[in-house]
């Protein structure tokens, strides 16, 4: 795990991670829904907004600036996603917008007669813009992989079952924001590839949490969600040259016509692009804290992002250890009484946490959902939440609203105690 200086000093960088706007502690734990913002962020956003506020395109200098801060922006998107170009990556109002707009470009290339495979577990994100394509016409379905009930992992037997010579897009999300559970990509873009299938990947949930190499992962498109690490609301998505080229995506006739301004809707906020590059920056410095453990390790990186690669490593290391704490909790917390009553859904092996991100749902038997958050809070000063979160596999569970915790780099095991000890009070006083 990270050493106790290195947590203080990422939480020193988050000036909420401790307190929240009233000046009250408390735990965030409700980091799945949105993280908490970087200062640098923050910052970099202010002051690209007032210092270059004009809009790009013009010859003086704070419209060049602009268009500098843009680039270096998706610069920054490239290197932590490791893509090969800052064109290879496009940004939008959210990762739902830019679903719906690849899956609209796409549904121009069908006939009516193709389908798209997805998972049990996908957020509503990644299966309205496909359902929508079933209903105009465009395919013929959408087919769903199952998701085995003990253990919230894929079946990936029924998915490459559900592969076929009409199957044109393979799409999953990378993991899962209701059980925590992560995709084995890799082995889902292989089978994509070999049917001739788009590979879509919705990283929302996973790019706060660990490493994705869009190359090494060999899919064509993959989205995220900013807002979910340490930035403002917004998006990116990365798409391989060669399809962003080909396709023909909803836009003006004046617009771009290569890209990414082809499939970018008006104008940018610079101020956005400033404060993305303000959390790679921030990443990058992970990298370097930490690089004395990872001497010869992505030596095939060089400069951002080989630390870049450090930092991820080692905040998924970092977020295991967070994870174990919690499902160790779950079964008996030292010095108080097992937990009796509490459901986790999703993976519970302690031996294989590097399967899953620290999101865990669950259900104290005879509290409802919203009560145990508002409990946590009134309680425990633990940012939790209770809902469905758009999540197909709630429907699977079907529960009207679990709980949900979602911890990140700037969670503690002190915390994670908190949480537990008021969690176990909650139980006993049913
Ligand atoms: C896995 C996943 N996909 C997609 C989304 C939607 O992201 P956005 O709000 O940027 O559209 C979320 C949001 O919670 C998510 O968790």
């Amino acid at each position: 795990m990270f050493s106790k200086e290195l947590v203080e000093k990422i939480r020193a960088a988050f000036p909420q991670s401790a307190v929240d706007f009233n000046g009250n502690n408390r735990s965030f734990f409700d980091n799945g829904t949105g993280t908490l913002v970087l200062k640098q962020a923050a910052k970099a956003e202010h002051d690209a907004r007032i210092n270059f506020s004009a809009n790009i395109g013009g010859v003086f200098d704070e419209s060049q600036q602009a268009m500098k801060i843009i680039r270096e922006g998706r610069q920054a998107v490239a290197d932590l996603l490791n893509a090969p170009s800052p064109e290879n990556i496009i940004s939008g109002e959210s990762a739902t917008s830019l679903v719906f707009n690849i899956s609209y470009a796409l549904g121009k290339e069908f006939t009516g007669i193709e389908n798209v495979v997805a998972t049990d577990y996908e957020h509503y994100t990644n299966v309205s813009p496909w359902e929508e394509l079933k209903d105009q016409g465009k395919i013929k379905e959408v087919r769903y992989a199952r998701v085995n009930m003990k253990d919230g992992t894929i079946d990936l037997e029924h998915l490459k079952g559900l592969i076929d010579e009409n199957t044109k897009v393979v799409t999953i999300t990378a993991a899962s924001n209701f059980l925590g559970t992560k995709s084995p990509l890799e082995e889902i873009g292989k089978m994509a590839k070999e049917a001739g299938a788009y590979y879509f990947i919705d990283a929302v949930h996973q790019i706060m949490h660990g490493i994705i190499d869009v190359q090494e992962l060999n899919c064509d498109f993959l989205v995220f969600s900013t807002y979910k690490i340490f930035s403002s609301h917004g998006s990116f998505l990365y798409g391989k040259k060669k399809y962003l080229e080909a396709l023909r995506p909803f836009k003006v006739k004046t617009a771009p016509t290569t890209a990414p301004g082809k499939y970018e809707w008006g104008t940018r906020n610079q101020a956005f692009f400033a404060a993305f590059s303000a959390v790679v920056d921030h990443l990058e410095w992970i990298g370097r804290e930490v690089q004395q453990q990872y001497s010869g390790k992505f030596t095939e990186f060089k400069g951002r992002r080989r630390f870049l690669k450090i930092a991820m490593d080692a905040i998924q290391q970092n977020e295991i250890g967070l994870s174990l704490a919690v499902l160790k909790g779950f079964e008996e917390v030292p010095g108080l009484l097992n937990m009796p009553g509490v459901t986790v859904y999703g993976l519970t092996d302690s031996q294989r946490l590097n399967e899953r991100v620290p999101t865990f749902s669950f259900d104290v038997e005879g509290i409802s959902g919203e009560e145990v958050a508002k409990r946590l809070w009134d309680e425990g000063r633990i940012a939790a939440r209770s809902g469905h979160f758009y999540s197909l596999a709630q429907d699977l569970h079907e529960k009207q609203k679990v709980v949900r915790i979602s911890l990140v780099q700037y969670n503690t095991l002190e915390e994670v105690r908190g949480f537990l000890k008021t969690l176990n009070s909650i139980c006993e006083s049913k």
